[in-house]
């Protein structure tokens, strides 16, 4: 039982009521031998890396379970968004979701915001042997916290600038209202080229920019493209100066109760389905921004290596700060394992 998605109810008869439905939900075993959903909720387009990645999740669980386990996909915040997903998932009203790494430090793990940093990481590849590892594996423990389980990273790629003219180096944000995640890291980030941060969920950002609550926004350009940015924002600025990345997460108590046979056909869907997210993603991008060319939909501009210099330089002190937030040795743990691998 779940809130059909055309339902709209002030937040706190929400909360009343998806109490109620995980309380309903749980005192029904959510799973039996015979037949399961599980219900999956995120916030992008199907025609995006984390669309398609969670789509093949959903074909191999139903294909290796012969459809005793089916997946039902509730993409593009139809049932839940930045808002409201988490706590969906604490209550039992959704069973997985897969936010953002950048939606995990409001919600108690700063840790998570290393992956925010600005210009830290030079390729997915670096990223991909950080999240493999062992603090990989640490950040997904750590969700234990809230008795959330961290099933697996998955990508997107590099975010770009948008807005109504270039931005390449940190005069050109001087006084711009920025759609940002909830991440502290990213919020500082903006201040220090001198935008002016501005949270908004996914869902409501073209909106945001259509009406002018905000002048600019970071994506990657598949994100970009999918949600017709390009209609709103005149210019992309291919800055690549941040990582965006994903963590699938379950509760506990869904995963407790799946007997151990299906939790192993699910990890390994899963396991396969994000290996396969991470070879589409980068080609998803590229499609994304060869049809932005083709289409003349926005102009797109790339900034010259020394104003990409500007920018990190200005930008350096949000690692000192993120040092203080989330502790000095997790960065140092960070930068040792890149300089290894690199
Ligand atoms: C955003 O909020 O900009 C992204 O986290 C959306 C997404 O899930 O890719």
């Amino acid at each position: 039982m779940f809130l059909p998605a055309s339902t709209v109810l002030p937040r706190r008869r929400w909360l009343q009521t998806a109490a109620a439905t995980a309380l309903t939900t749980l005192s029904q075993p959510s799973l039996s031998a015979s037949a399961m959903t599980i219900r999956l909720s995120h916030v992008v387009a199907r025609d995006t890396p984390k669309g398609m990645a969670l789509e093949r999740f959903r074909s191999l669980v139903e294909e290796r379970s012969q459809n005793r386990i089916r997946v039902q996909i509730y993409p593009q915040g139809q049932l839940y968004g930045d808002h409201d997903e988490m706590q969906a998932l604490q209550l039992g009203a959704v069973d997985m979701v897969a936010p953002s790494l950048s939606k995990f430090g409001p919600i108690g793990f700063p840790e998570f915001e290393l992956f925010d940093l600005p210009f830290l990481f030079d390729s997915v590849e670096a990223v991909r042997r950080l999240t493999r590892g062992t603090i990989g594996r640490t950040l997904l423990q750590g969700l234990n916290r809230q008795r959330l389980m961290g099933l697996g990273f998955f990508d997107n790629g590099f975010k770009h600038m948008s807005a109504n003219k270039p931005l390449l180096e940190p005069r050109d944000f001087r006084g711009l209202r920025m759609r940002i995640q909830g991440s502290r890291v990213i919020a500082q980030q903006m201040r220090s080229w001198g935008a002016l941060p501005v949270v908004l969920p996914f869902s409501e950002t073209r909106r945001a920019l259509e009406t002018g609550v905000v002048d600019g926004t970071e994506n990657p350009v598949s994100n970009f493209w999918t949600q017709g940015m390009q209609a709103v924002q005149s210019d992309l600025s291919l800055t690549g100066h941040g990582y965006l990345g994903y963590a699938v997460v379950t509760h506990q108590r869904f995963w407790d109760n799946l007997p151990p046979k299906d939790r192993n056909l699910v990890q390994g869907a899963l396991d396969d389905a994000l290996v396969f997210g991470n070879e589409i993603a980068d080609a998803q991008n590229d499609k994304a921004l060869a049809a932005l060319h083709l289409t003349g939909a926005a102009n797109i501009h790339n900034p010259s290596p020394a104003q990409t210099q500007m920018l990190k330089k200005a930008s350096a002190p949000v690692h000192v700060e993120l040092a203080t937030r989330i502790g000095p040795d997790w960065l140092n743990t960070v930068q040792n394992a890149l300089r290894k691998t690199s």
